[in-house]
């Protein structure tokens, strides 16, 4: 079995790190948009400080991003001449509903993506749609304290309602929410999520993620009542957790990591709340509150397919005297001393895409979808506006190598692949311009300068010619 004959090749953005325009089209303020970069980055989106709104003395990259916002036809048109036959993006909650609780959509909103998805169709490219990729409006975050509350379930609902019905003829695939184990690690960034000193954090992160959970279970219900044809995915920040040695006590320990992630997909794709979590919210003290129907609702609107990004594997060891720590998109992950790192320290492990990929399919029997994946690295452009990026195309030609395998040798139903920041965007974890994954470099840096002119790397040429020959040529 080979790559299948539609197998959705493409790239992957996400509004907050991509659009710019803020405020543009009266577009209300989003929790992203008032962290800031530097120091205090990581610090605000765990939620451990506090910030309301904007201020002078300080950067905020998603403000202007790379300006997707006006670029959106000179971009979609390169993506076109790549041949990208899939291109993910998010909506901007804020765009359509502003604050969030208003009653009627945003008109100027809702013609923005019709306009982006036209323009995808126009050259033949599927849009797959995250709904929220680390989006909430900040009005709902200081009226309502987010994700914490019932009531956001509501606000979402209204939301899908809204997109599902406009474009109901536009798009086929979308994803409930990005990365949505990422809410234990990036409680604000990725929810927007703020904790008083003395509450039980861990309480509120999973009631925030059974809000969640029974939010995406609605979605799936709503959109299978507007259009049957409509592909619902959930979406996993992915990637297996190696045990550091063969002794059991870190074997059981890799395992209890990975259930960490599994949890929630578990509940997406299986239908209910798993036993071991049950049993660790006992232990962890953790009372959730379940209303009359939820369970039966989860149980009843299960995903389509499951998708994943994936940068890298993670390692954990149950001995506190092995503790030599690496990055790992903001995983904890012990440094694997079998594989080389980016220079993020983000460990390269293109068989542990192979490996993720099994593990899930094994574990949920369902489509895959990878719908991130990429090297993060610095870029040397030439006075012409070229990179070349030989490492990136190494670390893709590993990893689509990786998968290709996972499908042709192990039986693994994979529906895409979509590389991260196809288009050079803003880093999510640390702000920066200059951690890179695009195929086509955007001329801006760290503090914000440049022309936002757009060229094409090296990697541009190959991908063309991985995806024309449907990944059969990687040279
Ligand atoms: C994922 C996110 O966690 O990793 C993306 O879904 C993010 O938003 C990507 O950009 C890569 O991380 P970073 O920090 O290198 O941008």
């Amino acid at each position: 079995m080979s790559l299948k004959k539609d197998f959705l090749w493409g790239g992957a953005t996400a509004a907050n790190q991509f659009e710019g325009g803020y405020l543009e089209g009266n577009k209300g303020l989003s929790a992203i948009d008032v962290i800031p970069n530097g120091k205090d980055r990581v610090v605000v989106m765990k939620g451990k400080m506090k910030v309301k709104q904007c201020y002078d003395e300080h950067y905020y990259p998603s403000h202007e991003a790379v300006d997707f916002y006006h670029n959106y036809k000179e971009d979609i048109a390169l993506l076109a001449e790549m041949g990208f036959k899939c291109f993910r993006l998010s909506i901007a909650w804020t765009r359509i509903f502003p604050n969030g609780d208003e009653k009627i959509p945003n008109e100027g909103g809702l013609r923005f993506y019709d306009d982006i998805f036209d323009e995808c169709l126009k050259f033949g490219i599927e849009p797959l749609v995250t709904i929220t990729h680390f989006d909430v409006p900040m009005h709902l975050v200081n009226t309502i304290g987010s994700w914490r509350s019932r009531v956001m379930v509501k606000h979402y609902e209204k939301l899908c309602k809204v997109i599902f019905t406009r474009y109901k003829n536009k798009v086929k695939y979308w994803l409930t929410f990005n990365e949505i184990n990422m809410l234990l690690h990036l409680p604000f960034g990725s929810s927007g999520l703020v904790f008083e000193e003395g509450e039980n954090e861990e309480e509120i992160k999973y009631q925030a993620a059974h809000h969640q959970l029974v939010a995406s279970a609605k979605a799936t219900e709503i959109a299978r009542r507007i259009n049957r044809e409509f592909k619902i995915g959930c979406m996993l920040a992915g990637a297996s957790t190696y045990p550091y040695s063969c002794d059991p006590k870190d074997v059981w320990k890799a395992m209890r990591r990975d259930r960490e992630h599994y949890f929630f997909i578990d509940v997406q794709s299986r239908g209910k709340y798993p036993n071991y979590a049950k049993k660790m919210f006992k232990r962890m003290n953790i009372n959730l509150k379940i209303e009359d129907g939820d369970e039966e609702l989860l149980k009843n609107n299960t995903v389509d397919f499951i998708s994943f990004s994936y940068y890298g594997s993670r390692l954990t060891s149950a001995d506190p005297e092995i503790n030599t720590k690496t990055a790992a998109n903001l995983f904890p992950t012990l440094k694997n001393p079998y594989l080389k790192t980016s220079e993020w320290g983000w460990q390269i492990d293109a068989l542990g895409l192979r490996i993720t990929l099994n593990a899930l399919y094994d574990r949920y029997e369902k489509p895959l979808f990878i719908v991130e994946n990429g090297l993060g690295a610095v870029d040397i452009v030439d006075e012409n506006g070229y990179v070349e990026d030989d490492y990136r195309i190494e670390y893709l030609r590993q990893h689509i190598k990786a998968f290709k395998e996972a499908v042709e040798e192990d039986g693994v139903d994979l529906l895409g692949y979509t590389a991260w920041g196809c288009i050079d965007l803003v880093s999510s974890s640390t702000g920066e311009m200059s951690k890179r994954y695009g195929f086509i470099y955007v001329d801006k840096d760290n503090d914000g300068k440049g022309t936002m002119k757009r060229s094409k790397k090296k990697s541009f040429y190959w991908y063309k010619k991985v995806i024309s020959s449907n990944g059969e040529d990687l040279s």
